[in-house]
């Protein structure tokens, strides 16, 4: 069976192939590097299956032309289905999987990297011992023991945060509007409304979904709330904040500290070269060039570990597809 694979990159080649080898698959996959959009819909014409991404659209627009080309089943190779209309695919019968669990590790040790980059300034660390200046003004942190970690979604990713961030001997509180035992039985840790949450963490991490609910989650509103200085990290997903309240916030020293893995607009930029460009969003230069923000651009999902089982999780769900069983990580309009 063809399979297009959009977004495609060279590490997605290396560990599908590897993948279909180890599955004994016979997939083809036939790669396109460009993002799934209105305008590159016409590329999946023809092919029953095609394999998608984070940052592609699957928008209903682009499901009907993929329904229109002969497609049936969109294949994600992520945890997210935020960027698909679920209904607009139900109604058009293609058929939706995902990689519902994929090291959870990957994503919590990153928010971990993106603390301790901040609170130790390490990026200017490492600029500064480069450039033979070997001061340490400017570079005062303070400790991780003792702080307040508020976890917002305690699912697979905020759980394993939670015992992480308790290693360091943090207090962790949570909030979910669906209790995790796990969650509960890390020492210590407790469930607290959002506003308790906002008003008592040292340090804010979101680990929940983007639904239409949760857009803007924080907000000027939210940021209020917060203690001064505190630090916000999202490796989530980006319209979870209003990213111009968050340079408000910024300015005015209430947040102290963000860092981020994902951004509102990343679509635009993430998962591509643009170095010889001129970038054209004036909010994500400014939000680059403060001196407490730090970004990386959606990589907390990728390691070796992760890529290996979102490859297999594909293949595995492609194989369940031709042979007719129940898709077991098949997403449906809620
Ligand atoms: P999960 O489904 O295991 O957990 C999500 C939790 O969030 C659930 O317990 C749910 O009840 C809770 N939740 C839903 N709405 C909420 C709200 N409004 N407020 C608070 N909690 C809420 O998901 P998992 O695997 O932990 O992943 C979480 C998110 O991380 C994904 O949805 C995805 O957006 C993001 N992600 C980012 C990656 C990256 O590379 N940056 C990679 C993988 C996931």
């Amino acid at each position: 069976m063809k399979v297009a694979v959009f977004s495609a990159e060279p590490y997605d080649r290396q560990f599908l192939e590897a993948a279909n080898r180890a599955a004994a698959a016979n997939y083809e996959w036939v790669y396109f590097e460009t993002r799934l959009e209105v305008n590159t819909a016409p590329l999946a014409s023809g092919f029953e299956v095609i394999c998608a991404f984070v940052n592609d659209d699957l928008g209903g627009e682009v499901l009907q032309l993929l329904a229109d080309g002969g497609t049936r089943l969109v294949a994600l190779r992520s945890t997210g289905y935020n960027n698909v209309d679920l209904q607009a695919a139900a109604n058009l019968g293609i058929k939706i999987t995902r990689v519902a669990d994929y090291s959870p590790y990957s994503v919590a040790e990153h928010a971990v990297g993106l603390m301790l980059m901040l609170n130790r300034k390490l990026y200017k660390a490492y600029n500064r011992v480069r450039d033979d200046n070997f001061a340490l003004n400017g570079l005062l942190g303070f400790d991780l023991y003792n702080c307040t970690v508020g976890i917002i979604g305690t699912g697979r990713i905020g759980v394993i945060l939670g015992q992480i961030m308790r290693g360091f001997g943090c207090q962790i509180l949570g909030y979910d509007p669906y209790p995790s035992p796990k969650f509960q039985e890390i020492e210590g840790a407790r469930y607290v409304e959002l506003p308790k949450l906002y008003a008592q963490s040292d340090i804010i991490s979101l680990h929940c979904p983007l639904t239409p609910a949760n857009h803007y989650l924080i907000d000027a509103q939210a940021i209020a709330q917060m203690k001064p200085g505190v630090m916000l990290i999202n490796t989530s997903r980006g319209p979870l904040i209003d990213t111009k309240s968050a340079i408000a916030g910024i300015k005015s020293g209430k947040i102290g500290y963000l860092g981020i893995d994902v951004y509102e607009d990343e679509e635009q930029l993430f998962f591509r070269d643009l170095s010889n460009t001129t970038i054209q969003d004036d909010t994500f230069q400014l939000l680059q060039s403060f001196p407490n923000v730090v970004i990386t651009a959606h990589q907390a999902f990728f390691t070796r570990n992760a890529l290996e089982t979102i490859a297999q999780t594909t293949v595995a769900n492609l194989q369940e597809f031709e042979q007719g069983s129940p898709l077991s990580n098949e997403v449906r309009p809620h």
